[in-house]
């Protein structure tokens, strides 16, 4: 008998137009930042997440550290960033040349937790620039309460694998003083590698747009500050805006794959789904589960790859990592408890029937067994 495929964690979904586009760069000679797919991923962007501005980057990581720069932060600022999240917002702060100041997560949302923050900035002697908010796995964080708490402190949203998703009447990367996004090729919509940021902030988004661009002054070799060459190309958004037309479909895709996952385990205890809380619609960037410690987490991943599918943990406690330790932290149980414990299971949106049925039963053999 034929040996089974192996069913993938997360791949591109490039059904569209991506070819039709990629040639259009080759055929008209735009391949590099100048080209017209950048703007018009731009204004896509823009319209998406309901802002007046948008401004492409070569990757999430830039959109971040660019809009630290634009806000002014840098050595001697500390940044608030959560506990649990990818590396790339810390590395950003670090770019910028300020501090992250790790807060811990919620336990109901697994995102910034706004009792933590409020509770920091009223205690800290630290001078604290900025708060990037983080949409985990493709659930908004709770920014009512993250921006009441903040003030005038500008508030980032981290909206890298979020598109698609709603905070109560707003989009994704709807809110904050700016937000960014990632194009990055595990993403719902990918560019190959590719970021964004968005704001209704005409002066940020034109000093970002500046920074990205070398700082460079007209035409001539003039520059008023120490810039960037972050810009992304025109092969990359020609890709991006492909994807973007397909955006609805498969978010669709995603969260249907999400409400047949949700229902399998519905009755199996020992496992938490993903947080669904009620001021947020997620996209399901990475369909995810929470197991009980890591020893099940272990033992399911182990199920998964003897059923020839790949499932992975997910994302480990920053402040308890070596390059992070010196960084100021608040207490961070329950981003310790997510570390190690949170698997994410194939979600690609074009995952058939067919493959979600192998996951379905491959989870379901080992429910079975470690009842
Ligand atoms: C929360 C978060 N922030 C930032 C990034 C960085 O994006 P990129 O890989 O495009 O640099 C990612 C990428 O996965 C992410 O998950």
């Amino acid at each position: 008998m034929a040996e089974l495929a192996v069913i993938p964690l997360t791949v591109p979904d490039l059904r569209g137009r991506e070819m039709a586009y990629l040639r259009e760069c080759v055929d008209d000679n735009w391949v590099s930042s100048a080209g017209p797919f950048v703007t018009e991923m731009e204004t896509r962007m823009a319209e998406v997440a309901g802002r007046r501005f948008a401004v492409a980057t070569a990757n999430g990581t830039m959109a971040i550290q660019l809009s630290l720069l634009g806000l002014g932060i840098g050595p001697g600022d500390y940044v608030i960033v959560p506990d649990w999240t990818f590396a790339a917002t810390a590395n950003a702060v670090y770019h910028a040349g300020a501090t992250p100041y790790f807060v811990d997560v919620d336990r109901d949302s697994w995102t910034l937790d706004p009792v933590q923050v409020e509770r920091l900035l009223s205690d800290t002697q630290r001078k604290i620039a900025a708060i990037i908010a983080v949409d985990a796995l493709g659930q908004t964080a709770d920014y009512d309460r993250i921006c009441a708490a903040a003030g005038d402190i500008p508030v980032i949203s981290d909206a890298a694998g979020a598109i698609g998703a709603r905070y109560k009447a707003h989009p994704a990367g709807g809110l904050g003083t700016c937000a960014t996004f990632s194009f990055n090729g595990n993403k719902t919509v990918t560019a190959g590698g590719g970021g964004m940021v968005v704001t209704d902030d005409e002066a940020l988004g034109t000093q970002i747009r500046h920074l990205s661009t070398q700082a460079r002054v007209g035409q001539e070799y003039e520059h008023d500050a120490i810039g960037l060459n972050c810009r992304m190309t025109n092969v990359n958004a020609a890709i991006g805006c492909a994807q973007l037309e397909r955006l609805g479909e498969m978010v669709a895709a995603k969260r249907a794959i999400a409400k047949r996952y949700d229902e399998c385990v519905a009755s199996y205890s020992a496992i938490e789904t993903m947080p669904r809380m009620p001021w947020a619609e997620s996209s399901y960037w990475l369909y995810s589960l929470k197991l009980k410690d890591s020893n099940a987490a272990q033992s399911l991943l182990k199920c998964f790859t003897e059923h020839r599918i790949q499932a992975r943990t997910f994302w480990r406690s920053l402040s308890q990592q070596p390059p992070y330790r010196d960084a100021p932290a608040t207490s961070i149980e329950v981003s310790r408890s997510l570390s190690g414990t949170i698997i994410s299971l194939p979600c690609s949106s074009q995952l058939s029937d067919g493959e979600q049925s192998r996951v379905l039963d491959a989870l379901t053999t080992w429910m079975a067994i470690s009842a």
